[in-house]
């Protein structure tokens, strides 16, 4: 079933060219003989089967899942004083991935990098998305370039302030990366262009978060983790949307921290046949370390410096703001983000080795 012989292996898609059904039940080896370059087998239906050494060894002994493994490391507040960053011209080099490269391994990191000396327009802003993957297409349409009103209903688009959220909890498969480039913003016209005007940015990791919860409150980390809440998007019309089903706030794999999903605005009804009151205080926990100063990291967004982070683990907000704020952005699927991160950062045939054999 694992022949990797050139006749059993697509050589250009690298699938799987035979009917594994069709080989018989009681097939045995009857030839193992090592070679330079891997082993061959020959089979009792007479096959001649041959696997590499490099595919044997890292299929075998497990090797290549550590070596793609991702080294996260979770940040409060401080990460203001160094956030992690790239330069624009070296993630679009055409000569060399190591920018994409530097950029996807920060992102998978930190949750987030910026992206400097950026050029100060849409188009550009544009390319250096599509760098990373296609541009993930929603009811809010695809890559976006806007001044806030109210034409899409949803408190995005207003200048109000906004609580640290995660984007698309209403998806079954929220968005997986999210950029803001801020284009511009101007004063209103009763105001001077040197007074404060608001519009600070924040964000949160939701992995360190969710850590400290682990840590101080095991049982309400547990309640959050186990209890699935129903999500929507209702505000356009025409559209209802909401995951194939429910999702808990906190999702986790073999007790790591996979993904968070939050925005209390977007939440459905508390199921009424567990312990509501157990579910608000362990939420109500949750919230006042989102919400606590050694978890914010405020910052202003300026033209030329782009944002972009992991919707599945950071969390993100701003305060209220006065003139006009024109930004754009866009939303990137995960798989396509993981993808390049990748193949930029691990050889290919370690990467498709262990792609195969995920556990
Ligand atoms: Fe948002
Ligand atoms: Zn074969």
């Amino acid at each position: 079933d694992n022949c990797r012989c050139a006749q059993c292996v697509n050589q250009d898609t690298l699938q799987r060219n035979f009917d594994t059904f069709a080989i018989p039940k009681d097939l045995s080896p009857q030839e193992i003989s090592p070679k330079n370059d891997g082993v061959d087998v020959l089979w009792s239906d007479s096959h001649k089967s041959h696997y590499p050494w490099s595919w044997l060894s890292l299929t075998l002994r497990d090797i290549s899942h550590k070596k793609l493994a991702n080294q996260e490391k979770l940040w409060g507040a401080t990460i203001a004083s160094a956030p992690p960053e790239v330069r624009f011209d070296d993630v679009m080099s055409s000569t060399s991935p190591k920018g994409l490269a530097d950029l996807t391994s920060k992102i998978r990191q930190y949750g987030l990098c910026f992206v400097t000396d950026s050029p100060k327009t849409p188009e550009a802003t544009e390319k250096l998305l599509e760098t990373i993957g296609p541009i993930r297409n929603t009811h809010y349409g695809g890559f976006y370039d806007f001044i806030p009103d109210l034409a899409l209903a949803d408190t995005a688009y207003t200048n109000l302030a906004l609580p640290a959220h995660t984007d698309t909890t209403y998806f079954t498969e929220p968005a997986g990366l999210q950029a803001f480039h801020l284009l511009s913003h101007t004063p209103p016209a009763n105001k001077p262009a040197d007074e404060v005007l608001g519009g600070q940015s924040l964000l949160v990791d939701g992995f360190h978060a969710a850590e400290t919860l682990r840590k101080e409150s095991p049982g309400d980390f547990e309640i959050l983790r186990k209890v699935k809440l129903p999500w929507h998007a209702s505000g356009n019309q025409g559209v209802a949307i909401a995951p194939d089903m429910a999702y808990p706030v906190i999702e986790t794999n073999g007790g790591n921290l996979h993904r968070i999903r939050w925005n209390n605005d977007d939440r459905g009804v508390v199921p009424t046949d567990i312990d509501v009151d157990a579910w608000y205080q362990a939420a109500r926990k949750w919230d006042e370390i989102l919400k606590s100063k050694e978890s914010e990291f405020w910052f202003q967004l300026e033209p030329g410096r782009v944002l972009i982070f992991d919707n599945w683990r950071v969390l993100h907000g701003r305060s209220a703001f006065e003139g006009l704020r024109r930004i754009c952005g866009a939303y990137i699927s995960r798989d396509d983000f993981i993808s390049r991160w990748k193949m930029t950062n691990f050889p290919r045939e370690d990467v498709i080795a262990s792609n195969m054999q995920l556990r």
